[in-house]
């Protein structure tokens, strides 16, 4: 099993909607029983809660299957039962750092979306651009859905519709 864990702050606003939309497209293109989605954050101030509403609002119009989503801290088993960790900003890049340093399973969103100008999602926790970010997530779970294919020779059984 392919296990990848999204990562940002507070486990609220990114990451859940990249967990929700990432699932999404893996369940889509018949991969289900070969990738595993999960998302946590460095902080545990919102441990057990329901994603903000933006990132909610963002996955209702979109159709994105979203009541399982439930914050949690990350913790450093995470680090080796997952097969990718990604993140969102330099900021999560340089906190999971700290926590594994020996870990070379990290990465950034937005280094499998290259035509994409900016290389850090940027928090709509403070920014309040939900709809900017949603579109980052979508580009980069895309390309991050292309290279574990081609990492791990995996053929699409149907091409997704996003
Ligand atoms: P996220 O946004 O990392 O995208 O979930 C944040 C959510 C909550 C907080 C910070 C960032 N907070 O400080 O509570």
């Amino acid at each position: 099993m392919i296990r990848v864990l999204f990562v940002c702050l507070g486990n609220i606003c990114r990451s859940p909607m990249a967990e929700a939309v990432f699932r999404h497209m893996v369940a889509e293109s018949g991969l289900a029983d070969q990738i595993e989605v999960d998302s946590a954050g460095l902080g545990g101030w919102h441990t057990g809660d329901r994603p903000h509403r933006g990132t909610l609002g963002l996955l209702k119009a979109n159709a994105i299957p979203h009541d399982y989503l439930r914050a949690r801290q990350i913790n450093t088993g995470d680090f080796t039962a997952f097969t990718y960790i990604v993140c969102m900003d330099n900021e999560n890049l340089d906190g999971l750092k700290r926590l594994a340093p020996q870990a070379g399973n990290i990465s950034m969103l937005l280094d499998y979306a290259r035509e994409q100008e900016e290389r850090e999602v940027e928090d709509p926790y403070y920014t309040g651009r939900f709809e900017h970010v949603y579109q980052l997530v979508e580009l980069g779970c895309k390309g991050l859905l292309e290279k574990i294919c081609r990492d791990h020779g995996i053929i699409r059984k149907k091409e997704q519709q996003m």
